[in-house]
């Protein structure tokens, strides 16, 4: 995969601008980063991600803390934890450049229960930014997006980002949760377009719709939603691509298409990370080589971008 030279990456203090619920478990971070971290992040692509340190953010009171999550909860804190953008706005002006990075985060467990308790003001230590994001191909004319659940906010950057940078390129959306109340953004029911995810259509790039459960769009997997839109429209294949961000299981199946439809495609693989730098091997990827052998490649440094073609998916 032609990749983008990548900025370096360091540890620096952001500030909290907003940290807003969107619905049920579902978050919406606004940081400013300080001088150092804007400088890293001014060339952040889709796809790269930052570790967030919450050891030192306390526990919002019992009352406010899910019941499920009362008890798991209390754990420490000591590992970063991962977290993609869903927008990074890079200004610049006679004091040099600024940057604002949003996240969006489900809580479910210690860290992410603790960032529920940010308020405006506050100060939080990232490290970023980290791992290799999405490359557009020079020839890109459609962009297909795909994503499942809390994969869909490195996807929305995308949008965004090729929204921005690639004006001739067209870009479409498949966005699949569980049901309507477990996708990460503001929603609205639209008398012409049904179920509207807001964030999408603020920058104009339709989402397709599926649900496991049938309560908002197409009943089933988003991969199958995806590929019958695919089937059924007459596309260049050779200047489309698919790029995905979701479960596992959903990234082996949009694979499938891609190979089935001899469509480029690039998958982030969110796997569970310690050190997110490299050092800990705890989130190895089997990877294919020129032979029958494989290798394995670390997700959080080698990816967690990755070609779909190089990836050994399992049951396959
Ligand atoms: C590159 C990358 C980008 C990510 N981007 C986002 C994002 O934009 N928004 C967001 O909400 N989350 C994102 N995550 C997942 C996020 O890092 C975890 O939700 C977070 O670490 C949870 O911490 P916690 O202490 O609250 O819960 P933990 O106690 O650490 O985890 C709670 C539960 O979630 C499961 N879990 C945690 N991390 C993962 C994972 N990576 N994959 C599958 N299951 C997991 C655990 O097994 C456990 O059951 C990303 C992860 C990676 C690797
Ligand atoms: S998370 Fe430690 S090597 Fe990838």
């Amino acid at each position: 995969m032609n990749r983008p030279e990548i900025a370096k990456k360091g540890i620096f203090e952001a500030c909290v601008l907003s940290n807003k619920q969107i619905r049920q478990c579902y978050y919406c971070l606004n940081l400013q980063l300080d001088a150092k971290g804007s400088d890293l992040f001014s060339d952040v692509i889709p796809g790269q991600f930052l570790e967030l340190d919450t050891s030192s953010i306390s526990l919002p009171g019992i009352s406010d803390i899910p019941d499920h999550l009362k008890d798991s909860s209390q754990r420490s804190v000591l590992l970063r934890r991962p977290f993609s953008f869903s927008d990074v706005t890079v200004t610049q002006d006679l004091n040099g450049t600024s940057v604002k990075v949003q996240i969006l985060y489900c809580v479910l467990g210690p860290a992410s229960v603790r960032m529920m308790n940010l308020r405006r003001n506050d100060t939080v230590s990232v490290l970023g930014p980290l791992g290799n994001g999405f490359s557009i191909p020079d020839e890109l004319s459609r962009a297909v997006l795909i994503a499942g659940g809390m994969g869909s906010p490195p996807i929305l950057h995308l949008a965004g980002y090729l929204k921005e940078h690639y004006p001739k390129c067209e870009v479409v959306s498949f966005v699949g949760a569980k049901s309507s109340d477990d996708f990460p953004f503001s929603t609205r029911i639209d008398n012409s377009e049904g179920f509207v995810l807001e964030e999408f259509d603020r920058i104009r790039v339709p989402a397709h719709i599926a649900t496991d459960n049938g309560s908002a769009g197409y009943q089933g997997f988003v991969t199958d939603l995806a590929g019958n839109w695919l089937e059924n429209n007459k596309i260049d294949f050779a200047s489309t691509a698919i790029f995905a961000c979701g479960p596992e299981p959903m990234l082996a199946a949009t694979a499938s298409l891609a190979e089935h439809l001899e469509l480029l495609c690039q998958v982030s693989m969110e796997r569970m990370m310690a050190c997110g730098i490299g050092l800990c091997q705890s989130c190895a990827v089997e990877a294919k080589t020129t032979s029958t052998d494989t290798h394995y490649h670390l997700c959080c440094k080698d990816g967690p971008v990755f070609d779909a073609n190089d990836v050994v998916w399992q049951g396959k």
